[in-house]
Order: C-alpha cells, then structure tokens, then sequence
C-alpha cells in the first residue's frame, strides 16, 4: 500500500506495510536518523517527533494512520521556537551521552509553542514521558526557563521597535 505524507516539509510517497512504526519509515525509508529508538512502546520519548505540530511518539505511531498529516523531526525543525530550544541547549550544555535528546528537544519545543512561559509544574508535566538514563532533568528545565525567556525577550523587542516605528 502506497501512504502520502509530508516529512520536514518534503512531500513523499511511500510503498510500506501501513503497520509500519513511522520511527522505522524515518530512519530506514528516509535515512532521518535523528529520532531515536529506546523502548519501543511509546515508555521513554527518544523518538518524539511532532504529527501536524503535536508531539507523537514515532515508535507506535503506524504509517498508515498518518496519510496527509505534517511530520516534522530533530532534522526539520525550525522556527523561533525550536532556534531558541538549539541555543539554550547548547549555551547550557544540556547533553550528557545525548542519546534522549533528540526528544526531549521536540518535546520542549511543542511544549514552548503552547505554553509561551511554562511553569515548573507545567515543564514537568509537558516532559515526564521523555527519559533521560543520563538524569540531565534540572539542566532540561533551566533550558526550557531560558528558551521561554529569550523567545519572550525577542517579542518584547519586535514590540518595542514597531512601536517606535508606528510613532
Ligand atoms: S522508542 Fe518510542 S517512546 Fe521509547
Ligand atoms: S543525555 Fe544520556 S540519556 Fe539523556
């Protein structure tokens, strides 16, 4: 059976069993190695991926239930959001072996983009299905904090300057 998707913004037309986990499409049909198996069974979120802009775990996600949805992953994700993510990731040296973060990125970028200044609670709550064997959680959330913060500071300023722009 032949499914229709878009990946990172790329139209593709795929020949696969439609039982067939999109983790398995993305890195073996596509070579999009970025997302990440760990469990399997949707326990540990290394394979976050967002479906039309919504977190979903790739691994117990069919293929066939996806057919005209957006996919986005670690490769394609871009925006405001997901370049302040990058940047507090790095700044803050989040990684330790690295192996979850690929989604625990896609997740606090989803969770940046519904939520503009998460709590504590609200951070806990958007990531408590992504696992991080290395225990990076208090850096994960300082990143989230920053990210939050930098997105906000960047609006205040384009605020600030089309303001002045309009007097
Ligand atoms: S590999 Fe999908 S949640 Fe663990
Ligand atoms: S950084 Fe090693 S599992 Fe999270």
């Amino acid at each position: 059976m032949s499914v229709k998707l878009r990946v990172n913004g790329q139209a593709h037309e795929l020949e696969v069993d439609p039982e067939t986990p999109l983790l398995w499409v993305l890195r073996d049909h596509l070579g999009l190695s970025g997302t990440k198996y760990g469990c399997g069974v949707a326990q540990c979120g290394a394979c976050t991926v967002h479906v039309d802009g919504a977190p979903r775990r790739a691994c117990v996600a069919p293929i066939g239930s996806l057919a005209g949805r957006q996919v986005t992953t670690i490769e394609g994700a871009s925006g405001p959001h997901a370049e302040a993510v990058r940047a507090t990731w790095e700044g803050l040296d989040v990684p330790q072996c690295g192996y979850c973060q690929a989604g625990q990125v896609m997740s606090a970028i989803a969770l940046l983009e519904r939520v503009p200044t998460p709590s504590d609670q609200d951070i806990d709550h958007a990531m408590s299905g992504n696992i991080c064997r290395c225990a990076t959680y208090v850096r994960i959330r300082r990143a989230i904090h920053s990210a939050a913060a930098s997105i906000g500071g960047q609006a205040g300023q384009a605020e600030a300057s089309e303001a002045e722009e309009e007097r």
